[in-house]
Order: C-alpha cells, then sequence, then structure tokens
C-alpha cells in the first residue's frame, strides 16, 4: 500500500485501515477498541447462550397443562448479579477509555517535533507549515516518527468556516477542527507510506469528498520535499499563454501561485499543484483530463463546489490546464 497513487479510490473504506494502526496514538485506540469489542463479544456470547439454553430446555413439552406455567418473582442472586456486573464492565471501559484519552491528550511535545497546522474549509484542507514558510492543501507530508533522525507531528487544527473533524485512523483518532478555536493533535507515523484519511464531521454538501493524505516519508525524502516545496513556482517559457490566462482572470482572488500576481487565500495553494497526487481534495487524481473537466465546471466534479466555473473558451482551458500542469 505506501506510494500506491490510486489508493482512496473505490478501495477507500478497506484501505482507511481501523485495526491496523501505524503510529502511537492509534495504537492505544485499537488497544481500547478492541477490549471494548472482547467485552461486548463476552456478553453477547453469554447473553445468546442462556436464550439458546432456556428456550431448548424450557419448551413446551406433549403432556404441559394449558396456560401459562408458574411464574416465578424475585432473586436477589440473579438481580444482583445482572445489576453489578454491568457496573463494573462500564467502570473498566470507563477507566481504560480516561487513561488513554489522558494518556494522549497529555504528551508533551517533544523538541524537534514538526509543527503543522491543518485549516477545514468546505471542502479541503489549508496545510500550512509556520515554520518552514509552506502552505499546501490536501496532502500532509511529514517525516516518519522512528530512527535517529525521525520525529512526531503536532498539529494544530482550525476551521475557516463549518466544523470539520481531522480522521486518518492509523495515524491517531479524530480530532474537530471548530471556527474560532485550535485544537491540537499529534501523530508519530512508525513507516514510510501513504496514509488515507477523510473528514469525519458533516460539514456540507462535499463532506464526503474531503478527502485527506498524508505522506510519511523517511527524513532525507522529507527534507527534499521541503526543499522543493519552499521553492518558488515553476516559471516554463512554454506555458507562458496559460500563465497570462491564469493572472487574468479571477483565479488569482482566491488561489496563490507564489512569485505571481495570484495571493488569493480563499481557495488552495496552487505554488506546486502538480506535486501533488489529487484534485479537489481527493474528489479526482490530479491529471490533465481531470484537471479540465474541474475548471471547465467544478460543479459537475464536485456539486457544490464553491469555486465558480470561468466560462473559458476550449483554447483557454487547454492553456490553463497546460501551466497549471507546469507548477511541480
Ligand atoms: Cu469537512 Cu466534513
Amino acid at each position: 500500500m505506501p506510494g500506491a497513487p490510486g489508493v482512496g479510490y473505490g478501495s477507500r473504506v478497506s484501505a482507511l485501515g481501523v485495526f491496523d494502526p501505524a503510529s502511537a496514538p492509534a495504537d492505544a485506540i485499537v488497544e481500547v477498541a478492541t477490549l471494548a469489542l472482547a467485552i461486548a463479544a463476552g456478553i453477547f456470547v453469554t447473553v445468546v447462550g442462556l436464550l439458546a439454553y432456556a428456550i431448548v430446555r424450557f419448551r413446551a413439552r406433549p403432556g404441559d397443562g394449558p396456560g401459562e406455567p408458574p411464574q416465578v418473582y424475585g432473586s436477589d442472586r440473579i438481580e444482583l448479579a445482572w445489576t453489578v456486573l454491568p457496573v463494573l464492565v462500564v467502570v473498566v471501559l470507563s477507566l481504560v477509555t480516561a487513561r488513554t484519552i489522558y494518556a494522549i491528550q497529555g504528551a508533551a511535545q517533544p523538541p524537534g517535533a514538526l509543527e503543522v497546522t491543518v485549516v477545514g474549509h468546505q471542502w479541503w484542507w489549508e496545510i500550512r507549515y509556520p515554520a518552514l514558510g509552506i502552505t499546501t492543501a490536501n496532502e500532509l507530508h511529514v517525516p516518519v516518527a522512528t530512527g535517529a533522525d525521525g520525529a512526531p507531528t503536532w498539529i494544530d487544527l482550525e476551521s475557516a468556516d463549518v466544523a470539520h473533524s481531522f480522521w486518518v485512523p492509523r495515524l491517531a483518532g479524530k480530532t474537530d477542527l471548530i471556527p474560532n478555536r485550535r485544537n491540537r493533535m499529534w501523530i508519530a507515523p512508525r513507516e514510510p507510506g501513504l496514509y488515507v484519511g477523510q473528514c469525519a464531521e458533516f460539514c456540507g454538501t462535499q463532506h464526503a469528498h474531503m478527502l485527506l493524505r498524508v505522506v510519511a516519508h523517511p527524513r532525507a525524502d522529507f527534507d527534499r520535499w521541503v526543499a522543493a516545496e519552499r521553492a518558488p513556482a515553476a516559471i516554463d517559457p512554454a506555458a507562458a499563454a496559460g500563465r497570462r490566462v491564469f493572472e487574468t482572470t479571477a483565479c488569482i482572488n482566491c488561489h496563490t501561485v507564489r512569485g505571481t500576481v495570484a495571493t488569493g487565500r480563499f481557495g488552495p495553494d496552487l505554488t506546486h499543484l502538480a506535486s501533488r497526487q489529487t484534485l479537489a481534495a481527493g474528489a479526482a487524481a490530479l491529471d490533465a483530463v481531470s484537471l479540465r473537466a474541474w475548471l471547465e465546471d467544478p460543479d459537475r466534479v464536485k456539486p457544490g463546489a464553491l469555486m465558480p466555473a470561468m466560462q473559458l473558451d476550449a483554447a483557454d482551458l487547454d492553456r490553463l490546464v497546460e501551466y497549471l500542469l507546469t507548477l511541480r
């Protein structure tokens, strides 16, 4: 699975890997979930077993008289058992859950941890690395946490509009992104690879297309990615016509391409758009065909998308696609 570009389409649910943790907070959550499941399974087997026993043992037999069998009321022992046992189960599960929550939320940020700010938007993820001067979208790149030069990632979560929820099951539990509030969480992926996730709080019509990718790199690869992202946008003379279309259309009011007149903040930063695997927060793979369809009519790719169709003619669309794909 690591690095497979197609993961997230069709196989989305299985690829989430709720029971396949790859990071410290997710390990602890799977432990609690497994314990709760084991207890629930035990209760299920006990109840169904007793029910089956009662059905067979006390079934109606030929020769039974008419009317109800003798009705028995009150058994202190049984009533005590079915009161005390559930209370114990609830207490044990509460304590284990509370211990896990405190352990995860109380973890101190180690020196050297990577700091990222993720801002939820309808319906995409803004990803900023304040200390590195990088802004990207929908694909969070981090170093693996293990090894001599590894580091966990601490994430500040904010929202630009409504409540969203950051959820990458193999890395950590869900944490909400709430307007006018800053939540924190952390991830510590052990292995390099691609970890898929999605918004887990209903946030409007395209909530289901608010997908998220976390790419964990060995340190050297991560440093190369950082260097590439910090570089200004590529200027390819062959795409000058497309660049002119971009810079003279309302694109620049909402998008930033560093080094150009485009400094909008409402939509995703496009400085290195073509380095990303997906488009429109995972609604489509990033290639010339889907990019053109998206620019022609975003609503057709992602109904309700807040990006308007720019009513460009076919030639300008082709030029614009050509230009955007040079932004590696
Ligand atoms: Cu954002 Cu659901």
